[in-house]
C-alpha cells in the first residue's frame, strides 16, 4: 500500500469510525438540494464536455434508477467518469452499500467489467498509479503542500488520480467529501490558508483554498478526454492469452525465481485458470500454485492463486493476489503479487509468452566479483540448445565460460572465470542468439548498502486484527565510475544476507520502544510485530507501538570494515478499516 495511505491509516481508522456513524442515518435526506444527491437524478445541464455513453442493458437497468439517461445515451455522473476495475469496485460497493442498490454477485461483476472495459484508464494512464493496485508501499510525490493537506491527510494522491473526470464531476465529487466528512475543514480542506491578521502572503504565492488548488491540479492531471483513452478504446482487443508463459522475478527475503506459467481461457469467456511452478534458486525449494484470473480493459491482469502446499513461515507464499499490466502487443505481464493481512509480503514478477526458438530468463546470482575464479553459474531458460560447449556461451568481458556441467532445455549449469581487471558494471547473458539483457553486475567491491524499503510500515496484531509484518533487505551498491555514492552510475548487486537487529530511534525521554515494538530476526531481516492492545508492563500501560531503526550489518570477503545501512521502522497500531478491493480478482 502507498507510504502515504498507510501513514494516515490512525486518521483513516477515526474517519471510518465516524464514517460508519454517519451511514446509520438514511442517506438521502442528507443532501442539501445542489448535493451530489440530486446531480444523480437528473441528467447534467449544459455539461462542458461529451460524456461516454453507456450501451449496457444491465447497467442501464441496475444503475437508471437514479442515474438518468440522456438522450445521446449518457448516463448521469456514470458517462462522465472514468477509473481502474478497483475505483468501480468502490463505487459500486458504495452504490450498495449507501443507496441501498440491489445487486447480485454475478450482475456486480458483469457492470464492473463493463465500466472497467468502456470507462476505464488507457494502460499509460494506469502505469503512473500502478503500485496502488499493487500495493506497493512508496513515497508518494505529491504536487504540492496544498494537495498534501487537502486530500493526501486522508488517502493517497494515487485515490484520485486513478480517476478520470468532467469538471463537474470533480466538482461533485469534492462536494460528497464534504456531505460525508464535514470535519474536512478541520483539514483547511475550504479555508484559504491566509487568515485575517495573518502578515501579508509572499507575492505569487497562491491564496486559493487548498480544496481549488487541488480541483484546477485534477482538472488538468485527471481530465475526462485523453488521446491515450481515445487511441486505446479504438484499438483494446480481447486478451487471447491460451498457452505457456515463462516467469521471472524477484521476492525480497528469498532472491531471484524463475518458472512457467500455463494459462488457458476459461470457455464461458470469465477470465483464465493457472498452473504455476517457480523455482528459487537460493534454496532451489520449489512452488505450486492454481488460480484465476480476469484481464479488465484489454491490459488489466487481476488474478488469484493458491500454493498446493501452504507454506509454515508468514512470508512463504499462500494464497496470493495478482495485479499486472498486459503490454499492448500481447507478450507480456508485468507487476506484483502479494500477500498478508497488508499484503505487505509480495514478488516482483515479468511474465513472457513462451516462445518457438531459446529464452533466456536469467541466472541465478546478482553479481559475480572480479578475480573470482571457477563459480558455479545456472542459467534458467526456456527451450535451451542441447550439447553446448563454453564458446556457445558468453557472459560479457571480462568473464570466460570454463565448462559446461549440466545442461537441461530449462537450466544450464556452467563454470565461470571473472578476470581481476574485469571492468564493473551489468552484463547481458547469452546462449547462440538467445540473450538475457543486464543478467548480473560485475563488481570489484561493495560501496555501501542501503535498506528496503526505506521507511517501511509494520502493524501490531494478534486476535482479531492480523499482524502486519515487514521483510528487510540490504541490497549492495558499487559506486561506479563516478566513485559518488548515490548517483545514477551507481551499480546495484542485490541483496546479501546481512546481520539484523533494532536500535532505539530516540524521539522521547527515556525512550524504550525496542523493548515492546517486535522482534527482527537476526539472519533473515523479517520483522515480526508485538501484540496489539495496551500492554501493562509499559509506561502507562501504552499499546506496543513505536519507531526504531532496522539496522543491517556486513561484512564483505576481503574486506576488513563492515558496512552497515538502516531505515527507519514505524510500528503502528493494526488498521481497523481497509479500502482494498480483493474482488476484482474473482
Ligand atoms: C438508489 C439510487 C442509486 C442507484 C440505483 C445507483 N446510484 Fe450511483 N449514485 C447515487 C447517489 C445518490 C450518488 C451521489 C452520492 C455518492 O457519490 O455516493 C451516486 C454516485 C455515483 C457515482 C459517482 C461516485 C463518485 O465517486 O463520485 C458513480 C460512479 C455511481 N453512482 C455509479 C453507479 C452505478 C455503476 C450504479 C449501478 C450499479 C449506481 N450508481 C446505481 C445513487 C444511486
Ligand atoms: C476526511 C478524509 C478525506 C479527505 C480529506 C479526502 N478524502 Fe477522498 N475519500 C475518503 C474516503 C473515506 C473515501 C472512500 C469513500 C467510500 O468509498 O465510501 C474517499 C474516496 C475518494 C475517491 C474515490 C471515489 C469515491 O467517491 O469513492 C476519490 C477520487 C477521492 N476520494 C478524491 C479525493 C480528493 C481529490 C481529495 C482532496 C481534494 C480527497 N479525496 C480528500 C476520505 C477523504
Amino acid at each position: 500500500m502507498a507510504r502515504r495511505d498507510r501513514l494516515s491509516s490512525l486518521h483513516r481508522s477515526t474517519t471510518a469510525l465516524l464514517l460508519v456513524v454517519w451511514l446509520a442515518f438514511s442517506a438521502r435526506s442528507l443532501f442539501p438540494q445542489d448535493s451530489p444527491a440530486a446531480a444523480t437524478s437528473k441528467p447534467a445541464e449544459s455539461p462542458s464536455e461529451n460524456g461516454f455513453p453507456v450501451n449496457n442493458a444491465l447497467v442501464v437497468s441496475k444503475c437508471g434508477g437514479c442515474h438518468a439517461t440522456d438522450a445521446k445515451g449518457n448516463m448521469s455522473r456514470i458517462s462522465w467518469i472514468r477509473t481502474t476495475p478497483e475505483g468501480w469496485e468502490e463505487a459500486i460497493k458504495r452504490m450498495v452499500r449507501l443507496h441501498s442498490v440491489a445487486l447480485d454477485p454475478s450482475d456486480a461483476r458483469k457492470i464492473l467489467h463493463y465500466l472497467s472495459d468502456e470507462h476505464g484508464l488507457a494502460p499509460e494512464e494506469a502505469k503512473p498509479v500502478e503500485y496502488f493496485p499493487e500495493n506497493r508501499m512508496i513515497d508518494e510525490r505529491v504536487p504540492s503542500e496544498a494537495i498534501t493537506r487537502s486530500c493526501v491527510a486522508c488517502h493517497a494522491l494515487a485515490k484520485p488520480l486513478s480517476w478520470r473526470r468532467s469538471p463537474e464531476d470533480w466538482k461533485l465529487l469534492i462536494n460528497t467529501h464534504i456531505a460525508f466528512f464535514p470535519w474536512v475543514d478541520s483539514l483547511n480542506f475550504q479555508r484559504p490558508p491566509q487568515r485575517p491578521g495573518d502578515p501579508p502572503p509572499p507575492s505569487g504565492s497562491d491564496t486559493r483554498a487548498p480544496v481549488e488548488q487541488a480541483l484546477a491540479y485534477l482538472n488538468q492531471a485527471g481530465s475526462l478526454h485523453s488521446a491515450e483513452w481515445a487511441d486505446w478504446h479504438a484499438r483494446m482487443r480481447s486478451p487471447k492469452l491460451d498457452g505457456r508463459w515463462l516467469v521471472s522475478g524477484t521476492q525480497p527475503g528469498k532472491g531471484k525465481f524463475f518458472g512457467a506459467v500455463e494459462i488457458a481461457a476459461i470457455p464461458t469467456g470469465d477470465g483464465f485458470t493457472t498452473k504455476t511452478k517457480l523455482t528459487f534458486p537460493a534454496d532451489n525449494s520449489t512452488v505450486t500454485a492454481s488460480g484465476k484470473a480476469i484481464v479488465y480493459t484489454g491490459y488489466a491482469w487481476r488474478g488469484r492463486s493458491t500454493t498446493d502446499k501452504a507454506g509454515a513461515a508468514p512470508n512463504d507464499l499462500s494464497t496470493t493476489r495478482e495485479v499486472m499490466m498486459l503490454s499492448k502487443d500481447q507478450s507480456r505481464l508485468e507487476g506484483r503479487w502479494f500477500w498478508g493481512a497488508y499484503q505487505e509480503f509480495g514478488m516482483d514478477v515479468e511474465m513472457r509468452r513462451a516462445l518457438d526458438g531459446s529464452t533466456i530468463l536469467g541466472i541465478d546470482k546478482f553479481a559475480l566479483k572480479t578475480g573470482s575464479f571457477a563459480s558455479e553459474v545456472q542459467i534458467y531458460g526456456d527451450r535451451l540448445p542441447a550439447n553446448l560447449s563454453p564458446s556457445d556461451i558468453d557472459l560479457g568481458v571480462g568473464t570466460s565460460v570454463k565448462k559446461v556441467v549440466s545442461s537441461t532445455p530449462t537450466l544450464v549449469k556452467i563454470i565461470v572465470d571473472v578476470a581481476t581487471n574485469a571492468m564493473p558494471g551489468k552484463r547481458d547473458v547469452a546462449i547462440r542468439a538467445a540473450v538475457a539483457p543486464g543478467a548480473f553486475a560485475v563488481y570489484d567491491h561493495i560501496d555501501y548498502l542501503k535498506v528496503s524499503p526505506q521507511t517501511p510500515l509494520s502493524h501490531l496484531g494478534g486476535d482479531p486484527h492480523a499482524k502486519g509484518y515487514c521483510q528487510l533487505e540490504a541490497i549492495a551498491y558499487a559506486n561506479g565510475p563516478d566513485s559518488k555514492p548515490n548517483t545514477a552510475d551507481d551499480i546495484e548487486l542485490g541483496p546479501v544476507n546481512a546481520k539484523w537487529k533494532l536500535e532505539e530511534f530516540v524521539a522521547t525521554m527515556g525512550d524504550d520502544d525496542i523493548d515492546f515494538v517486535g522482534t527482527l530476526d537476526a539472519n533473515s531481516g523479517l520483522f515480526a510485530p508485538a501484540l496489539d492492545g495496551p500492554n501493562p508492563k509499559r509506561k502507562f500501560g501504552r499499546n506496543n507501538y513505536g519507531d526504531v531503526w532496522a539496522v543491517a550489518t556486513f561484512k564483505s570477503a576481503g574486506s576488513d570494515q563492515p558496512l552497515t545501512a538502516r531505515s527507519y521502522l514505524v510500528v503502528a497500531i493494526p488498521q481497523y478499516m481497509r479500502w482494498d478491493q480483493p474482488e476484482v480478482a474473482q
